[in-house]
């Protein structure tokens, strides 16, 4: 058991899955986009351990950068609206490859990926460690998920609680 702030979590995926899962997820983008010089651009904060550990498992050329999105409602339509920051890279004509620490209901992602065509990628791919498919609002298509996992809510290995937690090397949930 981890005492995170107030709460108790409990291992769901032990480091050593994880890091396995790594492998095969940096296998898969190996043979996908060599070649391709993908720009790989982590999702701060949550996707920075899982990056980090993926691209060096990458052996191909490629390159990585990161944005933050900020979200807020907006009061005259319904939904959220999400914004990119701190993208700096030209991504026109670019392999890219957005990467997620976890897909839950999928708005971020579905926003993100509106803006980030509009800058027209030669291609544009999702790669996420975590999805709660139950938690899903839209279908949206995932092309490398790590695992699936229950509408519970976890933490490590980048996933915080309230900032906190993300140090933990298993993949953590709270617990009863
Ligand atoms: P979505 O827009 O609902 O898909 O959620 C996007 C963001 O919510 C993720 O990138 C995470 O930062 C956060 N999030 C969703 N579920 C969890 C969880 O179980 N633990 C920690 N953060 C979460
Ligand atoms: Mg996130």
């Amino acid at each position: 058991m981890h005492k995170v702030k107030d709460k108790y979590f409990k291992t769901l995926i032990p480091s050593h899955d994880i890091q396995a899962k790594v492998v095969e997820i940096a296998d898969l983008l190996n043979a996908d986009y060599a070649n391709k010089n993908p720009l790989l651009i982590g999702v701060l904060n949550g996707s920075f351990i899982f990056l980090s550990d993926l691209f060096k498992c990458m052996n191909i050329d490629c390159e990585v950068t990161f944005m933050r999105v900020s979200s807020y409602e907006n009061l005259r339509s319904t939904g959220k609206v999400t914004q990119i920051i701190g993208l700096k890279e030209d991504i026109t004509d670019r392999h890219v490859l957005i990467v997620e620490d976890i897909v839950d209901t999928g708005q971020t992602l579905v926003n993100v990926k509106e803006q980030l065509v509009k800058m027209n990628p030669a291609s544009l791919k999702v790669v996420t460690l975590l999805n709660k498919p139950d938690a899903m609002l839209k279908p949206l298509p995932l092309d490398y998920v790590g695992f699936k996992i229950k509408n519970d809510f976890v933490i490590g290995y980048g996933l915080d609680y309230d900032g906190h937690g993300r140090n933990l090397v298993d993949i953590c949930v709270l617990a009863e």
